[in-house]
Order: structure tokens, then sequence, then C-alpha cells
């Protein structure tokens, strides 16, 4: 059994783990959220600079916790894209230089395709499978008809989800990162403010109109003074983009033969939404798969558990390739 190290650097989360197949040996991460707050978002030189500072002290720690040295392990992996171009790679710099030292393969890892392998933790995934990644800069509905291979049959046409519900909270004064604050709040609001549900064709997804109509909505309601129920107003908004989600997975789920939903990426730790999708397969009889909490938001679990799975393929890269900031799922073509 393989034992893999891995690196995730691509944005604001400096984190290393250590897997045989989908064990976790060990997960040590430092969360620059509080580094970022001031700027109400990532500021990306700031994060590079806090990767370099923590990355090889947080690799000593992993190791650490998994009672390992360097020469226990048979791989090393990073996320090489998409991402932060500076922060991936501290991350893909780090494993290179270790698997040249150790003389072992280097793994680059797509990060959102780890995000919806991050759904092993809880189950083995069967196939053909529905990916609803939902992510802070990514929302799409991938068709997976086996391991490793991705094709995206829906996407937003404008704000990712996560990007719709941190730029609705920032309006709304609440801290950043917005999307968790808005779960909280929209477990004791109800419903109060009617907003739009823009869906457009196909399997396709629009959230900026309603970051607009708050924008709106927050902007008549402070000329006439009159106040804000801001967990009435979370509320709205979580169900409107929760709404806009279920009704494409949904559709999409009943095109195909589809033995698996998975949903996966930051959003899917949202309450709200592993409610109502759990509802939605319990009765329909849909098997229904979301990481664990921990696993949904970047960590280098979900990295090395692709990583572990490409390793099992015998697919390695040579130690010049490139990280890719822009690294597209639609370029992701394996053969297993
Ligand atoms: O996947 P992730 O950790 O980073 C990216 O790869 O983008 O996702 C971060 C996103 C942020 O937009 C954050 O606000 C959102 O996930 N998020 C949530 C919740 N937890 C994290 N959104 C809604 N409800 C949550 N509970
Ligand atoms: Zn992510």
């Amino acid at each position: 059994m393989s034992r893999i190290l891995a690196i995730e650097t691509s944005c604001d989360e400096t984190s290393v783990a250590i897997l045989e197949q989908t064990t976790v040996l060990a997960l040590v991460t430092a969360s620059q959220i509080k580094d970022h707050e001031a700027f109400g978002g990532v500021f990306p030189e700031l994060a590079s600079r806090l990767h370099t500072e923590k990355i090889t002290f947080i690799i000593e720690q992993a190791l650490q916790q998994g009672q390992l040295t360097f020469s226990d392990i048979d791989a090393f992996a990073a996320t090489a894209g998409p991402g932060l171009l500076g922060s991936l790679h501290i991350g893909v710099m780090a494993a290179k230089t270790l698997a040249m030292i150790y003389d072992k393969p280097y793994i680059p890892v797509h990060h959102l395709a780890a995000h919806l392998e991050a759904a092993a933790f809880s189950q083995p995934l069967v196939y053909p499978l529905l990916g609803l990644l939902v992510s802070g800069g990514h929302t799409y509905l991938i068709h997976m008809d086996q391991p490793l291979s991705y094709r995206i049959i829906g996407e937003t046409r404008d704000d990712a989800v996560g990007e719709a519900f941190d730029k609705i909270a920032r309006m709304m004064n609440l801290p950043y990162p917005g999307g968790p604050e808005i779960d909280r709040l929209a477990q004791i609001g109800t419903h109060a403010y009617t907003l739009p549900k823009p869906l457009p064709d196909g399997f396709d997804f629009s959230f900026s109109g309603v970051k607009t109509h708050v924008q709106t909505l927050l902007q008549q309601h402070e000329q006439k003074k009159i106040p804000i129920h801001l967990e009435n107003l979370a509320y709205d908004v979580q169900t409107t983009l929760l709404d806009s989600l279920f009704e494409k997975t949904s559709r999409a789920f009943a095109t195909f033969p589809y033995r698996m939903l998975v949903i996966a990426g930051g959003v899917a730790s949202n309450k709200g939404l592993r409610h109502r999708f759990g509802q939605w397969a319990h009765q329909e009889n849909i098997r229904l798969v979301i990481p664990p909490p921990w696993a949904c938001t970047d960590n280098g679990a979900m990295i090395g558990i692709l990583a572990s799975r490409m390793h099992d393929h015998h697919i390695h890269a040579a130690l010049d390739h490139q990280v890719d900031p822009n690294w597209s799922l639609r370029d992701l073509k394996y053969k297993v």
C-alpha cells in the first residue's frame, strides 16, 4: 500500500496530508483566513508569502503527526492548478524538491477534481456518477463515467455560488468568509424577501442577478431607513441560491442512469444544502455522497486521495511539469 504526501497551497490554506489510500495518517492545515480578513478577500501576494513562511514547518508537523520520515513516503503530490499562481508554486516546488531528493514520483493534482474525489472519504465512488462542484471560484455539473474522467455538462455563466455567498455577505457587513455566516444566520431566519431565481437554459447556472437584487434591496432599505432583518435575508439568499443548484442538479440527474450523486467543494459544507439534498435523495432513493465537512473546504487530504488514485494508475509527471492557475477540468484527460 503506497503512502502519499500531498500539499495544498492553491489559495489561503497551507495544508499537508499523508495518506495510505483513503486512510489519512496525518493532516495539518494552517489557515490564512484571519490574515486576509482585513482585505475582505484573499490578497494574493500575502497568500504566497505566508505559504512560503509556513510550508516547511507544516510538512514537518505532518510527518511528526504520522510518526513517519521522508523515506516512508512513496510519492509527493501537490495542487498544480487552478488557483493563485504564486501560491501554487510554493506547494509544487516543495513537492518537486522532495520528489527529486528522495527519487520518488511527483503527482500534479487538479484542485477541483480533488474536491470531487474527497467524497471517497465517505464511501467508495460508483460510476457513472454526477458531480456537483460548488466552491469559491467554480460551479460545475460534471459527468463521470469512470474514475479520473470528467465531462462538464453545466456551469455558471457569471459568479460561482461560493462567490455569490461571499459577495452578498460582504454587502450585508458579515465577516469574511461570508458563506458560513449566511448559513449560520439562515438557520434562524424565515422567508421575508422575494429574490429572483434566474435559470439559464440547459444545466447552466447564474447567480449574479441575486447579488444585484440584494444590493438594490439594501440600498432602498437604507434610503428609507427601514431596518433589514439579517437572519431573514440570509434565509432567502440561501434558499434562492440552493433552489438553483437543486433545480439543475435534479434535472441533470434524471437525464442519465447515474448510480451516484456527489456534491463537493467548500459550499458543500452548507447545512441547508446538506439538508435539502439529503431529504430529496432519501425520498427518491438516490445514492448521495457529500464529503464530511472537514473534507469539503480546501485541505491536503483531498489532494492526497486523488493523488493516491492517480498513483495506482501510474499517473505521474516529470519535474518540469508546470503549474497552471487556469487549469480547466475540460483539459483533464487521463488514460485509465
Ligand atoms: O472549496 P473552497 O474551500 O475553496 C475554493 O476552492 O474556492 O470553497 C470556499 C468557498 C467560500 O466561498 C466559502 O464562503 C464557501 O466555500 N463556504 C460556504 C460554507 N462554508 C464554506 N458557503 C456556504 N455555506 C457554508 N457553510
Ligand atoms: Zn477548493
